[in-house]
């Protein structure tokens, strides 16, 4: 008789986990309150009172709410300055929009690999990927993990380039005891359906420094700047304000996310003591700086050396189902279609061949190793982490039953 779900067994989990994102009563309170107002997009006093409560949230003098975490790093990267073809040091294990946006503001990608165990940037790499065209260094501080901000600042300094922080998987997450954001020059949110604090759609520049984020306004303003008529519009610049229903959602997720945030990080630890029991799975590493991990992904690795030649693949098929939802997470992105740059089209990325990078690091994670768990499952409680860890000790313990489901399959 099969013991494995995927083999038509019983599932050990049988209940969903927590849905996200998670509607309280307080937002139909602040929604109902814009729709009133009239303001509900350019002058909204919920979107001031957002990126205020952002602010002192994330430890950052300036906050400025843009339309979404995309445009909030292009206009971060025209506040500093990006010319055509000057170059942008970011990650390969990421969202798509890291890269994106680099295009979009005429600059060149260059991928730095990630350490497989971290899955973020690897700062000791990042000087020899540094030209006499890189302007900026963009750590992204992936699943919420905070990037190794104390080394990427030191190299930043010496070289004297910008770092701007794409954190739109970060919110709430610390170095040192600082909510990253506005370490480096300045810091990119998304508020995203799936991010963890959820406005549907939104963006959010934050920094210490005034001018930067009089720039980021300027470029997500149609070029206005502040102190300019309406129709006096100086810079390239577009309408990428935010929608002030976005905000009102928001404002009531100011309190919430404390306690989610405390929630997420009391599983996501009780969950890596669980994986330590089972030879194999091991979670990202966390440097010892990192004093609060903002989990919007709870990444971990798979050896499959200890799991008898198991490909992660199969073993993520199995998880599944036994009703544990996880997944295997990006494709390096230099291999992504988007990025085989038409030089027609974006002439100063002409011979950057991005299809023809290996890196390493980045391969291992994204083909062999890195498996993903959603933020809201980390709100549940511990009888539920144990179950995942339980559903991860059945698959491992019916190897062989595993192993014939997946010869069968081919
Ligand atoms: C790392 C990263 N950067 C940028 C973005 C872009 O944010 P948005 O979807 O709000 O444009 C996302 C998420 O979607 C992301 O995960």
């Amino acid at each position: 008789m099969a013991k494995l779900a995927i083999n038509g067994g019983p599932k050990l989990r049988k209940k969903p986990f927590p849905d996200w994102p998670q509607p309280n009563t307080r937002m139909l309170k602040e929604v109902t309150k814009v729709l009133k107002s009239g303001k509900w997009g350019i002058g909204s006093p919920a979107v001031a009172e957002f990126e205020k409560k952002f602010a002192e949230l994330h430890n950052a003098k300036h906050a400025l709410m843009v339309a979404n975490g995309t445009v909030s790093l292009w206009v971060a990267l025209k506040a500093c300055g990006l010319k055509a073809g000057d170059e942008v040091i970011i990650p390969p294990y990421t969202f798509m929009a890291t890269a994106v946006a680099v295009v979009l503001a005429n600059g060149k990608p260059v991928f730095v690999d990630v350490d497989p165990e971290t899955f973020n940037i690897d700062p000791k790499q990042i000087e020899a990927a540094i030209t006499d065209r890189t302007k900026v260094i963009m750590p992204v501080h992936i699943g919420g993990m905070p990037s190794n901000m104390d080394a990427i600042k030191k190299i930043a300094k010496k070289h004297r380039l910008r770092i701007i922080e794409d954190a739109a998987q970060a919110h709430m997450a610390e170095w040192k005891g600082r909510r990253i954001g506005a370490i480096g020059d300045i810091g990119s949110f998304s508020f995203q359906s799936s991010k963890n604090m959820s406005g549907g759609e939104g963006g959010m520049v934050v920094s210490d420094n005034q001018e930067l984020i009089d720039l980021c306004f300027t470029f997500s303003n149609c070029g206005r700047v502040r102190s300019g008529r309406w129709y006096e519009h100086r810079h390239m610049g577009a309408n990428y304000r935010p929608n002030a229903f976005a905000a009102a959602v928001l404002n009531a997720q100011v309190e919430t996310v404390v306690a989610d945030t405390q929630k997420r990080e009391k599983m996501g630890r009780y969950l890596d003591s669980r994986l330590a029991e089972i030879p194999g799975l091991k979670p990202q590493k966390r440097l010892k700086q990192v004093t609060m991990h903002g989990y919007h992904l709870y990444i971990f690795s798979y050896d499959s050396s200890a799991f008898d030649g198991v490909h992660r693949n199969d073993f993520l098929r199995a998880l599944n189902a036994e009703g544990i939802d996880c997944g295997t997470g990006y494709v390096p992105l230099y291999k992504e279609g988007f990025m085989q740059l038409d030089p027609a089209e974006y002439p100063w990325a002409a011979g950057a061949k991005y299809g023809d990078i290996r890196l390493p690091g980045c391969e291992k994670v994204c083909n062999e190793t890195g498996c993903w768990l959603y933020q809201s499952t980390l709100l549940a409680d511990e009888k539920d982490m144990d179950d995942i860890a339980n559903a991860m000790k059945k698959v491992r313990d019916n190897l062989p039953e595993l192993k014939s489901a997946v010869v069968k399959k081919k």
